[in-house]
C-alpha cells in the first residue's frame, strides 16, 4: 500500500530514484534500517555514507550490515549530519532524513531544527541534478513539535527555480502522524 505511512512513502521515492553504483547518504542512521535499504539499492559498485551522533546507533547498524553481508558498501560516521560536507563528495543521488530520537533510546538525544536545517542546506548543494532528499518528520508525545514547525517553514523558502518540494501529510489521521517531505533538485 503506497499510502500506509510516511516512512513507506519515503522508501518508495528512494527505490524509484536510487540506482546501482550511486553514492547516497543516510543522514540519521539510528538502527540502520534506511542504511540497509540504501546499501541494497546502490549495490557493490555504490557507496552509502551514514551519520549518527550516538555510538549505539553505529553499533546496531554495523551488526545489521555485517549480517546482511553489505558492510563494505557503507561508511559509518559518528558525527552530526550538519557536517556532511566534511565527508561526502558532490554529485550524490539521494539523502534520507528520519527525524527524531533513536527508537527505544534516550528521547532527549534527538534531531534539532537548527542542525537539521543546516544539513538540509548542505545536502541540497551536494545533490546531483534530479537527485532527491526524503525527510520523515516525527512529532508528538514529548518531542519534535518545534523541529516540525521550523522544517516546514524553512522548506517553503527554498528557491522554486532550483528545487521542487513536496509535503505529504495524513490530514485525516489522529495522534500526530509523521509527515513525509521530498526535495528534488531540478535538472538544468
Ligand atoms: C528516528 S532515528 C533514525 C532511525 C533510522 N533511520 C533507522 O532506520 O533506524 C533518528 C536518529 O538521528 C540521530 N541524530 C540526532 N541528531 C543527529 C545529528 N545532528 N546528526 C546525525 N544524526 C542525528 C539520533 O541519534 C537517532 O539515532
Amino acid at each position: 500500500m503506497l499510502l500506509s505511512n510516511s516512512l513507506a512513502i519515503s522508501h518508495e521515492i528512494i527505490k524509484r530514484v536510487v540506482k546501482q553504483g550511486d553514492t547516497v547518504v543516510d543522514a540519521t542512521m539510528g538502527n540502520g534500517n534506511d542504511t540497509l535499504l540504501l546499501a541494497g539499492l546502490v549495490g557493490e559498485k555504490g557507496k552509502v555514507y551514514s551519520f549518527d551522533i550516538q555510538e549505539a546507533a553505529l553499533k546496531n547498524t554495523e551488526k545489521k550490515l555485517r549480517e546482511a553481508g553489505v558492510s563494505g558498501i557503507v561508511e559509518l560516521i559518528c558525527d552530526g549530519h550538519q557536517n556532511i560536507d566534511n565527508y561526502v563528495p558532490n554529485g550524490i543521488r539521494a539523502v534520507m532524513f528520519n527525524l527524531g530520537y533513536l527508537p527505544k533510546g534516550d528521547h532527549s538525544i534527538a534531531t534539532k531544527a537548527c542542525t537539521t536545517i543546516e544539513a538540509l542546506k548542505k545536502s541540497m548543494e551536494l545533490l546531483m541534478d534530479g537527485g532527491d532528499i526524503t525527510i520523515v518528520i516525527y512529532y508528538g508525545g514529548d518531542s519534535g513539535f518545534e523541529e516540525k514547525e521550523s522544517v516546514l517553514e524553512y522548506i517553503k523558502t527554498i528557491d522554486c527555480k532550483k528545487y521542487s518540494v513536496l509535503v505529504c501529510d495524513f490530514v485525516n489521521q489522529i495522534n500526530c502522524p509523521p509527515i513525509a517531505v521530498c526535495i528534488e533538485k531540478i535538472r538544468k
